[in-house]
Protein backbone atom coordinates (compact mmCIF):
# COMPACT_ATOMS: atom_id res chain seq x y z
CA UNK A 1 0.00 0.00 0.00
CA UNK A 2 1.49 3.29 -1.15
CA UNK A 3 1.28 6.48 1.39
CA UNK A 4 0.31 8.78 -0.75
CA UNK A 5 -1.06 12.63 0.10
CA UNK A 6 -3.41 14.57 -1.99
CA UNK A 7 -3.16 18.31 -1.30
CA UNK A 8 -6.12 19.50 -3.92
CA UNK A 9 -9.31 17.66 -4.57
CA UNK A 10 -12.93 18.44 -4.04
CA UNK A 11 -14.95 15.69 -2.22
CA UNK A 12 -16.48 18.38 0.55
CA UNK A 13 -20.11 18.15 -0.99
CA UNK A 14 -22.34 20.72 -2.15
CA UNK A 15 -19.46 23.62 -1.97
CA UNK A 16 -18.32 24.44 -5.84
CA UNK A 17 -18.43 22.69 -9.00
CA UNK A 18 -16.91 19.13 -6.99
CA UNK A 19 -19.11 16.57 -5.58
CA UNK A 20 -22.51 17.35 -5.25
CA UNK A 21 -23.63 14.48 -2.16
CA UNK A 22 -22.23 13.06 0.65
CA UNK A 23 -22.45 9.68 -1.03
CA UNK A 24 -20.17 11.13 -4.19
CA UNK A 25 -18.01 12.63 -1.69
CA UNK A 26 -17.32 9.12 0.30
CA UNK A 27 -17.02 7.37 -3.28
CA UNK A 28 -14.42 9.67 -4.07
CA UNK A 29 -12.23 9.63 -0.59
CA UNK A 30 -12.43 5.66 -1.06
CA UNK A 31 -11.86 5.46 -4.27
CA UNK A 32 -8.57 7.57 -3.43
CA UNK A 33 -7.79 5.34 -1.32
CA UNK A 34 -8.00 2.46 -3.32
CA UNK A 35 -5.11 4.47 -5.38
CA UNK A 36 -2.58 4.59 -2.19
CA UNK A 37 -4.00 8.05 -0.63
CA UNK A 38 -3.81 7.52 3.29
CA UNK A 39 -4.48 11.32 3.63
CA UNK A 40 -6.18 13.75 1.37
CA UNK A 41 -7.15 17.55 1.64
CA UNK A 42 -9.87 18.40 0.41
CA UNK A 43 -9.63 21.95 -1.42
CA UNK A 44 -13.15 23.87 -2.33
CA UNK A 45 -13.49 26.82 -4.04
CA UNK A 46 -12.73 30.67 -2.76
CA UNK A 47 -13.25 32.62 -6.00
CA UNK A 48 -15.57 35.79 -6.11
CA UNK A 49 -18.50 35.88 -8.42
CA UNK A 50 -18.36 31.90 -8.70
CA UNK A 51 -17.93 30.18 -5.18
CA UNK A 52 -18.62 32.80 -2.79
CA UNK A 53 -17.09 30.44 0.29
CA UNK A 54 -15.36 31.97 3.64
CA UNK A 55 -13.58 30.02 5.65
CA UNK A 56 -15.97 29.31 8.98
CA UNK A 57 -18.58 27.82 6.04
CA UNK A 58 -16.29 25.67 4.47
CA UNK A 59 -15.25 24.56 8.24
CA UNK A 60 -18.48 23.55 9.17
CA UNK A 61 -19.40 21.66 5.75
CA UNK A 62 -15.82 19.75 5.81
CA UNK A 63 -16.53 18.68 9.36
CA UNK A 64 -19.85 17.35 9.16
CA UNK A 65 -18.89 15.43 6.01
CA UNK A 66 -15.61 13.87 8.00
CA UNK A 67 -18.25 13.46 10.96
CA UNK A 68 -20.15 10.99 8.81
CA UNK A 69 -17.36 9.06 6.88
CA UNK A 70 -14.89 8.21 9.53
CA UNK A 71 -17.28 6.04 10.99
CA UNK A 72 -17.29 4.24 7.75
CA UNK A 73 -14.83 1.65 6.57
CA UNK A 74 -11.41 2.48 3.84
CA UNK A 75 -11.75 6.35 4.32
CA UNK A 76 -8.34 7.88 4.08
CA UNK A 77 -7.58 10.50 6.59
CA UNK A 78 -8.95 13.79 5.86
CA UNK A 79 -7.84 17.27 5.89
CA UNK A 80 -9.30 20.88 4.83
CA UNK A 81 -7.64 23.66 2.64
CA UNK A 82 -9.07 25.81 0.10
CA UNK A 83 -8.12 26.18 -3.69
CA UNK A 84 -7.95 30.22 -3.29
CA UNK A 85 -8.13 32.21 -7.05
CA UNK A 86 -5.76 34.87 -7.45
CA UNK A 87 -7.47 38.07 -6.98
CA UNK A 88 -7.98 41.43 -4.65
CA UNK A 89 -10.60 39.31 -2.84
CA UNK A 90 -7.86 36.96 -1.63
CA UNK A 91 -5.44 39.21 -1.05
CA UNK A 92 -7.57 40.85 1.57
CA UNK A 93 -8.30 37.45 2.86
CA UNK A 94 -4.92 36.59 3.39
CA UNK A 95 -4.15 40.04 5.06
CA UNK A 96 -7.43 39.86 7.67
CA UNK A 97 -5.62 35.79 8.16
CA UNK A 98 -9.33 34.53 6.76
CA UNK A 99 -7.67 32.59 4.09
CA UNK A 100 -7.66 28.58 4.50
CA UNK A 101 -4.63 27.29 3.91
CA UNK A 102 -3.18 23.39 4.41
CA UNK A 103 -3.25 21.83 7.87
CA UNK A 104 -0.87 23.16 10.03
CA UNK A 105 -0.91 26.61 8.27
CA UNK A 106 2.66 26.84 6.61
CA UNK A 107 1.43 26.87 3.03
CA UNK A 108 -1.86 27.46 0.87
CA UNK A 109 -3.08 26.29 -2.17
CA UNK A 110 -3.47 29.32 -5.45
CA UNK A 111 -5.08 29.14 -8.88
CA UNK A 112 -4.60 31.98 -11.45
CA UNK A 113 -6.45 33.42 -14.22
CA UNK A 114 -5.89 30.98 -17.40
CA UNK A 115 -5.23 33.52 -20.04
CA UNK A 116 -2.92 35.99 -18.71
CA UNK A 117 -0.97 36.23 -15.25
CA UNK A 118 -1.68 38.58 -12.77
CA UNK A 119 1.00 41.81 -12.23
CA UNK A 120 2.69 42.00 -8.86
CA UNK A 121 2.42 38.17 -9.09
CA UNK A 122 5.45 37.41 -7.70
CA UNK A 123 5.15 40.31 -5.30
CA UNK A 124 2.11 38.68 -3.44
CA UNK A 125 3.42 35.60 -3.41
CA UNK A 126 7.01 36.92 -1.65
CA UNK A 127 4.78 38.41 0.80
CA UNK A 128 2.80 34.77 1.53
CA UNK A 129 6.54 33.49 1.99
CA UNK A 130 7.81 36.53 4.70
CA UNK A 131 3.97 35.68 6.06
CA UNK A 132 5.15 32.40 6.91
CA UNK A 133 3.09 30.58 4.39
CA UNK A 134 4.38 28.68 1.10
CA UNK A 135 1.81 29.61 -2.20
CA UNK A 136 1.64 26.32 -3.66
CA UNK A 137 0.31 27.01 -7.46
CA UNK A 138 -1.96 24.92 -8.47
CA UNK A 139 -1.90 22.97 -12.00
CA UNK A 140 0.76 25.94 -14.18
CA UNK A 141 0.60 23.28 -16.81
CA UNK A 142 -3.25 24.66 -17.48
CA UNK A 143 -2.25 28.33 -17.71
CA UNK A 144 -1.14 29.79 -21.25
CA UNK A 145 1.68 31.31 -19.81
CA UNK A 146 2.86 28.41 -19.32
CA UNK A 147 2.03 26.08 -22.26
CA UNK A 148 5.52 26.77 -25.04
CA UNK A 149 7.76 27.81 -22.40
CA UNK A 150 8.64 27.59 -18.42
CA UNK A 151 10.75 31.25 -18.28
CA UNK A 152 7.70 32.83 -17.20
CA UNK A 153 7.44 30.56 -13.80
CA UNK A 154 11.08 31.97 -12.49
CA UNK A 155 10.10 34.91 -11.12
CA UNK A 156 7.70 33.00 -8.92
CA UNK A 157 9.92 30.45 -8.29
CA UNK A 158 12.28 33.10 -6.85
CA UNK A 159 9.58 34.59 -5.06
CA UNK A 160 8.82 30.85 -3.15
CA UNK A 161 6.02 29.84 -5.16
CA UNK A 162 5.90 25.80 -5.54
CA UNK A 163 4.32 24.37 -8.44
CA UNK A 164 1.37 21.46 -8.32
CA UNK A 165 1.18 19.02 -11.33
CA UNK A 166 -2.53 18.29 -11.86
CA UNK A 167 -2.25 14.79 -12.52
CA UNK A 168 -5.10 14.42 -15.38
CA UNK A 169 -3.25 16.97 -16.86
CA UNK A 170 -0.95 14.32 -17.96
CA UNK A 171 -3.76 12.07 -19.66
CA UNK A 172 -5.67 14.91 -21.61
CA UNK A 173 -8.16 16.08 -19.35
CA UNK A 174 -7.98 19.70 -20.04
CA UNK A 175 -6.52 19.14 -23.60
CA UNK A 176 -3.27 19.07 -25.67
CA UNK A 177 -1.26 21.90 -24.77
CA UNK A 178 -2.00 21.36 -20.52
CA UNK A 179 -0.53 18.05 -21.06
CA UNK A 180 2.35 18.79 -23.37
CA UNK A 181 3.30 21.31 -20.91
CA UNK A 182 2.90 19.39 -17.99
CA UNK A 183 5.62 16.64 -19.99
CA UNK A 184 7.91 19.71 -20.30
CA UNK A 185 7.51 20.66 -16.77
CA UNK A 186 8.05 17.60 -15.59
CA UNK A 187 11.27 16.67 -17.64
CA UNK A 188 12.73 20.18 -16.55
CA UNK A 189 11.84 19.06 -13.01
CA UNK A 190 9.99 22.16 -12.34
CA UNK A 191 6.98 20.43 -10.53
CA UNK A 192 7.56 19.44 -6.23
CA UNK A 193 3.94 17.62 -6.10
CA UNK A 194 1.58 15.83 -8.12
CA UNK A 195 -1.83 15.90 -7.02
CA UNK A 196 -5.63 14.59 -8.11
CA UNK A 197 -7.91 17.40 -8.36
CA UNK A 198 -10.31 15.25 -8.25
CA UNK A 199 -13.99 16.71 -8.78
CA UNK A 200 -16.17 13.38 -9.29
CA UNK A 201 -16.06 9.83 -8.32
CA UNK A 202 -15.58 8.91 -12.00
CA UNK A 203 -12.57 11.03 -11.57
CA UNK A 204 -11.06 8.48 -10.09
CA UNK A 205 -9.99 6.24 -13.24
CA UNK A 206 -8.57 9.30 -14.49
CA UNK A 207 -6.57 9.42 -11.93
CA UNK A 208 -5.31 5.86 -12.03
CA UNK A 209 -4.17 6.51 -15.43
CA UNK A 210 -2.52 9.25 -14.74
CA UNK A 211 -0.01 7.94 -12.21
CA UNK A 212 0.87 4.95 -14.19
CA UNK A 213 1.61 7.38 -16.83
CA UNK A 214 3.30 9.77 -14.02
CA UNK A 215 5.60 6.49 -13.30
CA UNK A 216 6.51 5.82 -17.10
CA UNK A 217 7.53 9.49 -17.39
CA UNK A 218 9.74 9.90 -14.17
CA UNK A 219 10.24 6.38 -12.89
CA UNK A 220 8.52 5.03 -9.63
CA UNK A 221 10.53 6.63 -7.13
CA UNK A 222 10.18 10.32 -8.24
CA UNK A 223 6.65 9.54 -8.49
CA UNK A 224 6.56 8.38 -5.29
CA UNK A 225 8.42 11.68 -3.89
CA UNK A 226 5.83 13.75 -5.90
CA UNK A 227 2.84 12.36 -4.78
CA UNK A 228 3.84 11.09 -1.23
CA UNK A 229 7.01 12.63 0.40
CA UNK A 230 6.88 16.09 -1.02
CA UNK A 231 3.10 16.93 -0.31
CA UNK A 232 4.01 15.63 3.36
CA UNK A 233 7.33 18.37 3.88
CA UNK A 234 4.87 20.42 2.43
CA UNK A 235 1.86 20.20 5.40
CA UNK A 236 5.32 19.89 7.47
CA UNK A 237 6.25 23.34 6.75
CA UNK A 238 10.06 22.18 5.45
CA UNK A 239 9.78 21.86 1.67
CA UNK A 240 13.22 20.91 0.52
CA UNK A 241 12.39 23.20 -2.34
CA UNK A 242 14.10 26.45 -3.78
FE1 LIG B 1 -9.10 22.38 -8.19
Amino acid sequence: MSDYVDLHAHWVPAVDDGVKTYDEGLALVRGLRGLGYSLCVATPHIRTAMFENRRPGLEQAHAAFVAQASRQTDVPELGLGAEHFFDDVFWSLFQRGEHLPYPGEKAALVELPPERLPLRLEHVFFEMRVRGVRPILAHPERYRAFYDESDALDPLLDAGAIPQLDLMSLVGRYGRQPQRAAERLLSEGLYYLACSDAHRAIDVDLVRDAIARLRTLVGREEADALMGENPRRILAGNPDFE
